[in-house]
């Protein structure tokens, strides 16, 4: 069974990698006013960020690909969480995976403003890149689950996603001879449960990791001459003057925190309260979860409502995000949103505004493909 694992563990090897490594030689001329000479030394070197006070930062930093489980029972089950994120016979009709909202090939996303769920009605939210969401400790744009385990858990039973449950789960799996193999590889034991089958689907995603080839992460790795200079600008502006770096730090550019920028609609059509749906806390009204930027690009249309493409979102932070104003009737409202105070003009010149996407852009990873897996037939028990 051991030898069997190590060995559909190298097939799940199928990342597609479409990209050139190397060292790039720095370019000709500087015209970054000195900022590449100052963000070359180590990263306690740096120039200052404009962080307000209260904020926890933490320095942005690389991420490198995590080693491949070298446990043959992990890599088996990491096997057959592939296997089941790709699988639509789970869901209740039979014709939705992870796989259909969560594609590699775009940026973990779906591409969408906000996907299409059971019946193709459209849902409400856009669909997350799960990109590192390994490193997460909440889940959903509100936060709602605190494991990826329960996230999964959530879909499955979400009728206006999944539209299963988990006895249609198990009883799926119990008629396959192939997935019972694949249970006991992974698991010791032949019989699959709803907790086998989310732990799977967990430890596969925590495999969808950053693989450290961004530029940015080149650069952090010493290769200076792999950011462009527009890219090194865009980088100090990142922690300075436009303040990103107030919420988005740390390696994966997010504090892991929930703020308002001003994106709830309250008392309009659209109106999504986010975090205050969890919490109850009127606090929470309009707060959602900072997203990562890593990979950014890859994951438009942006914001947990897929409303904006990234020069929007870049326009709308420079004019300081939208300010809901009360109307008379809401004078007196507990539950009216309040923007975040990290938020304030910008006024970013049009060149900044290009620097600071330059930036964003250096942030791409290469290219990937996940080809799913060989599905088990279905059929009768194998008891
Ligand atoms: C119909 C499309 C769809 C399907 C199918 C789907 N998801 Fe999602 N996923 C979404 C949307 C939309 C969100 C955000 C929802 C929200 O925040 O309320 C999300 C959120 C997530 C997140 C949270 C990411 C984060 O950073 O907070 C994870 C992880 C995830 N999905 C994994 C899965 C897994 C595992 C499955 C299969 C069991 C799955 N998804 C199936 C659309 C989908
Ligand atoms: C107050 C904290 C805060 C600050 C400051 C901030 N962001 Fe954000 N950012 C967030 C939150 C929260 C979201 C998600 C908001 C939503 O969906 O309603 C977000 C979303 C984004 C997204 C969309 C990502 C996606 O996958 O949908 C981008 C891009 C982004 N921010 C870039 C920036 C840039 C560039 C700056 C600086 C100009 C910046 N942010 C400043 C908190 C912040």
């Amino acid at each position: 069974m051991g030898r069997r694992a190590v060995a559909s563990f190298a097939s799940l090897l199928v990342v597609m990698a479409i990209a050139a490594c190397g060292t790039s030689p720095p370019p000709a001329a500087d015209a970054t006013g000195g900022l590449r000479a100052a963000y070359s030394g180590p990263r306690a070197t740096w120039p200052a960020p404009t962080i307000d006070p209260g904020v926890a930062f933490v320095e942005l930093g690389r991420l490198e690909r995590p080693a491949p489980p070298a446990d043959p029972r992990r890599a088996a089950r990491v096997e057959l969480g592939r296997t089941l994120f790709f699988d639509a016979r789970l869901s209740g009709p039979g014709q939705m995976a992870c796989a259909s909202c969560h594609d590699a090939e775009l940026g973990w996303g779906d591409g969408r403003a906000t996907s299409f769920g059971h019946g193709f009605q459209p849902l409400a939210r856009n669909a997350p890149s799960i990109l590192n969401a390994g490193l997460a400790t909440h889940f959903f744009w509100d936060g709602r689950a605190q494991s990826l385990e329960d996230q999964a858990l959530a879909v499955f039973e979400n009728q206006s996603e999944m539209h299963a449950s988990t006895g249609h789960v198990v009883a799926t799996l119990q008629r396959s001879a192939g997935y019972r193999e694949r249970f006991a590889a992974a698991f010791g034991d032949p019989e699959p449960t709803i907790e086998h089958t989310l732990a799977a689907i967990a430890d596969f995603e925590r495999t969808i990791a950053s693989d450290g080839s961004s530029d940015f992460d080149r650069f952090l790795a010493g290769d200076r001459g792999a950011l462009s200079d527009a890219a090194v600008r865009g980088l100090h502006l990142f922690r300075t003057k436009a303040r990103c770096a107030n919420c988005h730090h740390g390696p994966l550019l997010s504090d892991g925190g929930f703020h308002d920028v001003g994106l709830s609609f309250y008392g309009r059509k659209l109106q999504d309260l986010g975090r205050y749906a969890v919490t109850k806390d009127p606090a929470d009204v309009g707060r959602f979860k900072t997203p990562s930027l890593r990979n950014v690009v890859r994951n438009a249309p942006y914001m947990h409502n897929g409303l904006f493409d990234l020069d929007g979102v870049i326009n709308m932070y420079s004019a300081g995000m939208a300010t809901p104003k009360r109307k008379p009737e809401q004078a007196n409202d507990p539950l009216f949103p309040t923007k975040s105070p990290l938020l304030r003009e910008l006024g970013l010149s049009s060149d900044e505004k290009a620097d600071l996407r330059a930036f964003l852009e250096s942030l791409t990873e290469r290219r990937r493909r996940v080809r799913p897996p060989e599905m088990p037939a279905l059929g009768e028990s194998a008891r």
